[in-house]
């Protein structure tokens, strides 16, 4: 059946610039992949569109307390991002960043039109304030007491305990998890997004647009008027200055997914195509693959300011659960925290692909990765299964056959046709998401064939009838060729490897209607190997290893991340260094520039963060611990040599390390 060609931009969320990418993410990043692998081989127009996601607090905070600028920050996540999903074979047409010209000419550009259809309204209020830090305060920067129930240390939108949301202002006992002091409460102006007149187009385009779960959630709001929604930020904040307000920032959930349509326009850019005939088009496709925690955003907010600033909504928005490993939420204490990076130094990427393929389905419901099963399934069905079909088949070819196929016999080439009957419900799956059910429909064609692989004993027939075992073989390549292409979106390299094996280019959907019969088969190469339980265990290992503190407690130093080995401490040099001179950086707000002797003659320049815990008067002359074969570190105020040691306590404060009287300059610290 001839099938109309569809035009389809499809996105997962963008992640954020300040995080690694770990398993979690991947459960969507995976999903999208194969989706969109499957709509290309289908013939379709497809796009796969993503980026990072760059502004905010988080970032800000981050790259100061490394001592580099965010877009240094950003830029080295992106490469780590690329590489990470490059290396998991997530094929992106496009993979932007929000800190773009692109961006902010669309965020602008939205931000007017949203002006001029009078739906931004300025208010003015309270916030918490830390005047050691100079900047307001997102409430995941503020700790104190729940106003409803007492419990202690949460944070400033909800109570943990009992579940309680408030504003920031109404926690007892504030406090700034950046450097631990009392905020106070200051009035700001800010500008919001007002929703109420987007009720009635939002209470139709949310049943519309999202499962009935999701859509019966988000009515809930509706028996209220909908609360205007702040798009602003005070400096310093890293983002985007909104037009005709100096030192307001739009939030960084208002440029994020208009980062979708920049990163779309920087693909239609490099490609000479038109924005509009993909975004704007009515006749084509516009689908958002998030996580449920993110919905308000993707399927309230959005699709409000596209309606009021005149672009076309999403078509619908696809939500997946969360993932838990072994049952449990991910932890970092049991090494179940796995950063995709961490699981590629251990494992193949294709055996997750597969395993969460075998598990994923169009619902919400969140999804476990169960280490023990993940093994089994790739053990038994990915390799056991499928993949040993075309070792076992190719080998016994080269080995007695010269290495060609033959005809197939009547009762493979009837399996052969069975497994190509299954096409439409292999793609109807695909299509609807549950690609569980697609792995279903693999397994049960790749049991029929190992049934009749074993029950024709080639291995023996070879022996009296060389040509019957031909047929046998030529049969089973066949049909695992047909399962080859059913797997493709999930498995693109593999099915590219099985394509060579045929002298044949890489697979598409119609390429099941053709068999290989009387042609050369090439040597079998690497498809797939049984997982280790031993790679398993090492890769926890490495993950709890790789815990990190929440936060660092102070500004450039860190806390104990992992445990290393003697050899490792015993690179370090550590010297005992004596203040020549500290003074303050201008335009830094934490650092002092400080001169070290360190016995040798060459005085050593650190930029510490301790501006705030030393009166640099008070160092000169002192006698601090520096790492001194540290590689030095270019920053923003020149180079940094070395680092010195501080004890960063919990609550912030901050303590310079000193030997006792009597050690010299120079002396090695052990
Ligand atoms: O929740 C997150 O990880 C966000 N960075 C997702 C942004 S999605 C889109 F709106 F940009
Ligand atoms: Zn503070």
């Amino acid at each position: 059946m001839l099938q109309k060609k569809r035009r389809i931009v499809a996105t997962s969320a963008l992640p954020y610039a300040n995080g690694d990418i770990h398993i979690g993410h991947l459960v969507e990043y995976l999903q999208t992949d194969f989706w969109t692998r499957f709509q290309k081989m289908r013939g379709h127009e497809c796009l796969y569109i993503c980026a990072d996601d760059t502004h905010g607090t988080p970032i800000m905070v981050r790259s100061r307390n490394e001592g580099i600028t965010p877009e240094e920050l950003i830029a080295r996540s992106f490469a780590l991002h690329s590489k990470d999903f490059e290396d998991f074979q997530i094929a992106f047409d496009h993979y932007g960043s929000t800190n773009c010209r692109e961006n902010r000419e669309l965020s602008e550009r939205i931000f007017k039109a949203m002006r001029e259809a009078g739906s931004v309204t300025a208010r003015v209020q309270p916030q918490l304030y830390c005047e050691k830090d100079s900047m307001f305060l997102p409430d995941r920067f503020v700790k104190g007491d729940c106003p409803q129930c007492g419990a202690q240390g949460q944070y400033g939108d909800s109570c943990d305990i009992c579940s309680a949301t408030y504003a920031a202002e109404d926690l007892k006992n504030p406090v700034c998890t950046l450097c631990g002091s009392t905020p106070i409460t200051r009035e700001s102006e800010h500008l919001y997004f007002e929703l109420e007149p987007q009720r009635d187009f939002l209470r139709e385009w949310i049943p519309a647009h999202t499962a009935p779960e999701i859509a019966n959630k988000l009515l809930e709001w509706f028996d209220e008027p909908l609360r205007g929604w702040c798009i602003s930020r005070d400096a310093p904040y890293f983002g985007f200055e909104i037009p005709d307000y100096p030192g307001k920032f739009f939030y960084v959930w208002l440029d994020a997914p208009i980062g979708y349509m920049a990163s779309l326009t920087c693909w239609c850019e490099e490609h000479g195509e038109s924005f509009d005939q993909w975004w704007q088009n009515p006749a084509a496709e516009l689908y958002h693959f998030i996580g449920k925690d993110i919905v308000r955003f993707h399927s309230l907010f959005w699709p409000a300011m596209l309606k009021t600033a005149g672009f076309k909504t999403p078509d619908r928005v696809f939500v997946h659960g969360f993932l838990t490993v072994n049952g449990e939420k991910m932890s970092k204490s049991k090494g179940t925290f796995i950063k995709a990076r961490t699981y590629l130094n251990h494992l193949d990427p294709q055996d997750l692909r597969f395993y969460y393929a075998c598990k994923l389905n169009s619902g919400a419901d969140d999804m476990d990765l169960n280490l023990d099963d993940f093994i089994g399934r790739v053990n038994s069905d990915l390799v056991g299964k499928i993949t040993n079909l075309a070792s076992r088949g190719v080998q016994m070819l080269h080995k007695q056959l010269d290495g060609r196929c033959g005809q197939m016999d009547a009762e493979g080439r009837a399996l052969c046709e069975k497994a190509r009957a299954r096409a439409d419900a292999v793609a109807a799956h695909y299509e609807a998401r549950d690609f569980n059910r697609a792995m279903i429909e693999v397994r049960t064609l790749a049991d029929c064939a190992n049934q009749y692989f074993d029950g024709q004993s080639p291995w023996l027939l070879v022996k009296t009838d060389p040509e019957a075992a031909r047929s046998v073989m030529t049969s089973i390549l066949n049909i695992f060729r047909v399962l080859t292409i059913y797997l493709k979106p999930v498995l693109p390299d593999y099915a590219d490897k099985v394509a060579r094996l045929f002298n044949e280019s890489s697979y598409c959907w119609s390429d099941l209607h053709t068999n290989i019969e009387d042609a050369a088969v090439n040597h079998y190469t690497y498809l797939a190997k049984r997982v280790d339980k031993e790679a398993v265990d090492k890769m926890i290992a490495e993950s709890r290893e790789n815990k990190q503190p929440a936060q660092p407690a102070t500004p450039g130093i860190e806390s104990v991340r992992e445990v290393i080995d003697f050899e490792t401490f015993s690179k370090m040099d550590l010297r005992v260094a004596k203040v020549i001179s500290a003074e303050v950086v201008e335009g830094a707000d934490k650092l002092l520039r400080v001169m070290l002797d360190i016995g040798d003659g060459r005085p050593r320049q650190v930029f510490a963060g301790i501006k705030k815990h030393y009166d640099p008067a008070a160092l000169n002359g002192r006698q601090v611990v520096m790492v001194a074969n540290l590689a030095p570190r270019k920053m923003r105020f020149g180079l940094s040599e070395g680092m010195i040691l501080a004890a960063g306590n919990p609550d912030g404060g901050l303590f310079v390390v000193s030997p006792d009287q009597g050690a010299l300059p120079g002396a090695g610290v052990r």
